[in-house]
């Protein structure tokens, strides 16, 4: 036990220095040549079709994805959830000005990257440079056909935004992000949860039995094929059955793998998966009965490259476990959420005290968090600690 404590000291530290070198490193990069790094070139600012908030608004859609209505199935006060109209108004300070005024994470965030892969971004230039970078970057030995036939049927303007703007007109969108961490476990926090405009939630994310902690309300449900089916597997025991399905929620699929790109095929098309590791899988047992490619959005290779880049470049991808690295589903989820919304708040993620807690929420007994050589946590750790520092989201703690 003392040597592992040992083993972890020295990972924060490293963590730590990482962070420090690549800090030191932006500063060099605005006055010289970059140093060379393990990841390519920084991916290219906004393409054509590309949606950014800095944009201003890109008009009202019909489909509206909108979310107020707080389920008042579990809430015997469903009304103290609504946002009121003075917290639905502006907020007191946006998180875009908050990061440009900030020296360090002003010279790390570009609201302009295109946060979703859709239709329009498929063009001849985007496939040269994506397979040149393998997944979750790029589309590297991966079948032309089989990227194309899932992308070109993202083709609703829906596809290229995560929050339409049109319906905030000069608003506010405040988000949370649930990820599955032990510190959720008696924090009674479902009720602030459900009251943002919109709930990020991700893998093995239970809800039932564990309203009062977690909330009930699912906008965004991010995964990659194989973290949402070990998850089904996994967490079987503590409730977890079936994927959250409900009429407005999205899913968010991450890139990480050929699978992704074939499931998500399969689901917009609402027909069983006809290759690969998942093939015979009916995409309706997952999602549920409706299949429309407004519900399915795709995190961009470009996007997971730069958060990858600049917010999350672990020691680790200079190890030997460097190809099995990249961030975690809840970092994907709450950096997805900081590029899209105004305010954000992140519920179940690590903190300094981790070890106070169990692995997840849901556990019967304590389980400790496990670290495992494709994440690093404890430079996630960091990076929201840092970032709740500097006024740019609420982290949770206890
Ligand atoms: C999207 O593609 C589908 C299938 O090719 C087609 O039926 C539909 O009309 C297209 N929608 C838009 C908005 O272009
Ligand atoms: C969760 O909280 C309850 C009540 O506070 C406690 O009895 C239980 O041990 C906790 N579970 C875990 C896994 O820590």
């Amino acid at each position: 036990m003392g040597a592992r404590r040992w083993a972890r000291l020295c990972l924060l530290l490293l963590a730590a220095l990482t962070l420090w070198v690549l800090l030191c490193g932006h500063h060099r990069a605005a006055q010289g040549p970059r140093t060379p790094s393990l990841l390519q070139q920084e991916p290219p600012p906004l393409e054509p079709g590309g949606v950014s908030r800095d944009a201003g608004s890109h008009g009202l859609s019909r489909e509206g994805s909108v979310r107020r209505r707080v389920p008042s199935k579990y809430s015997s006060e469903p009304s103290k959830g609504e946002p009121t109209k003075e917290q639905a108004g502006r907020c007191p300070q946006s998180l875009v000005s908050t990061v440009k005024a900030d020296p360090r994470f002003g010279k790390l965030f570009r609201f302009r990257i295109p946060v979703l892969m859709w239709e329009q971004h498929f063009t001849p230039d985007t496939w040269d440079r994506l397979k040149e970078r393998s997944v979750p970057y790029g589309w590297q030995g991966l079948a032309y056909t089989a990227i194309a036939s899932a992308v070109l049927l993202l083709n609703a303007t829906a596809n290229s935004w995560l929050v339409d703007r049109g319906a905030f007109p000069a608003g506010c969108v405040r988000c949370a992000v649930v990820g599955n961490g032990g510190i959720l476990n008696g924090s009674r926090q479902g009720k602030e949860i459900d009251a943002h405009d919109f709930v990020f939630r991700l893998n093995g994310a239970v809800i039932k039995g564990f309203e009062e902690d977690v909330g009930t309300k699912t906008s965004f449900y991010g995964f990659t094929v194989n973290t949402m089916k070990n998850s089904l597997i996994a967490y079987r025991e503590y409730g977890f059955t079936q994927i959250p399905q409900a009429k407005d929620l999205c899913y968010i699929f991450i890139p990480s793998d050929m699978r992704d790109y074939v499931m998500l095929k399969s689901a917009i098309l609402g027909s069983p998966v006809q290759e690969g590791y998942d093939k015979g899988d009916d995409p309706r047992t997952y999602f549920g009965p409706e299949a429309s490619a407004k519900k399915f959005k795709l995190l961009h290779p470009d996007f997971m490259h730069y958060l990858t880049a600049r917010f999350l470049r672990s020691e680790i991808m200079n190890t030997q476990y460097g190809y099995l690295y990249m961030p975690s589903t809840g970092a994907i989820m709450l950096l997805t959420a900081l590029h899209t919304c105004d305010q954000v708040s992140a519920y179940g993620f690590i903190t300094d005290n981790y070890r106070k807690f169990s692995d997840h929420y849901y556990e019967r007994e304590k389980k400790p968090l496990v670290f495992y050589a494709n994440h690093d946590m404890l430079l996630e750790a960091e990076l929201w600690k840092s970032l709740h520092r500097a006024g740019i989201m609420k982290l949770y703690q206890r």
